[in-house]
């Protein structure tokens, strides 16, 4: 089974967990980026990043170094913005066969609160079998974030 852990992360949140998930499951990692880069303060992130989640927009992606259709399995990682998934992640899943490949989700969020980004995102993805809401570091209970990550692993591997 030819495994690729797909994500994108803006602050760095995501990328660990995609780091630990691709060394536990011996997988292939590739880090989605869009061509124009955000803003770099926080509060001009939540500007931007949240006004192109309200208007659904897909960004243009940096050229991907790895070709998900040389792979049989995608496990794929989102940080959740206002709910949502993150428009870089929807321009990924824009690639039908690619989105047929994913069985497996990590989300990010600051609170925890994902139903609504799992929902939104889930509609993309016919053949998904797990998902697991993983913490920011800045939230007391990421403590938690190594376990859940062992247990969604284990449940990828069968
Ligand atoms: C534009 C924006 C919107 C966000 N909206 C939410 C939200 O609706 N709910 C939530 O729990 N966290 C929200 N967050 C927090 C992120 O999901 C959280 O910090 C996550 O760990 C970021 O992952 P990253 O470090 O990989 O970028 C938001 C962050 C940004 C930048």
């Amino acid at each position: 089974m030819k495994r690729l852990v797909v994500y994108y992360s803006l602050s760095g949140n995501t990328e660990e967990a995609a780091k630990k998930i691709a060394a536990k499951l011996e997988a292939d990692l590739l880090r989605l980026d869009t061509e124009k880069a955000m803003p770099k303060s926080f509060p001009a992130r939540i500007l931007v990043g949240g006004g192109q989640v309200m208007m659904n927009y897909i960004p243009k992606l940096k050229p991907m170094e790895k070709d998900p259709a040389g792979y049989d399995e995608i496990i794929l990682g989102s940080p959740i913005w206002n709910s949502k998934g993150v428009p870089a992640i929807n321009a990924f899943l824009q690639d039908e066969k690619a989105a047929a490949k994913v069985t497996s989700l990590f989300f990010l969020s600051g609170g925890g609160e994902t139903k609504k980004g799992l929902e939104a995102i889930t509609k993309k993805l016919p053949n998904l079998k797990h998902s697991v809401s993983l913490l920011d570091k800045k939230h007391q209970d990421s403590r938690d974030n190594d376990a859940k990550i062992e247990e969604f692993v284990k449940a990828i591997q069968g």
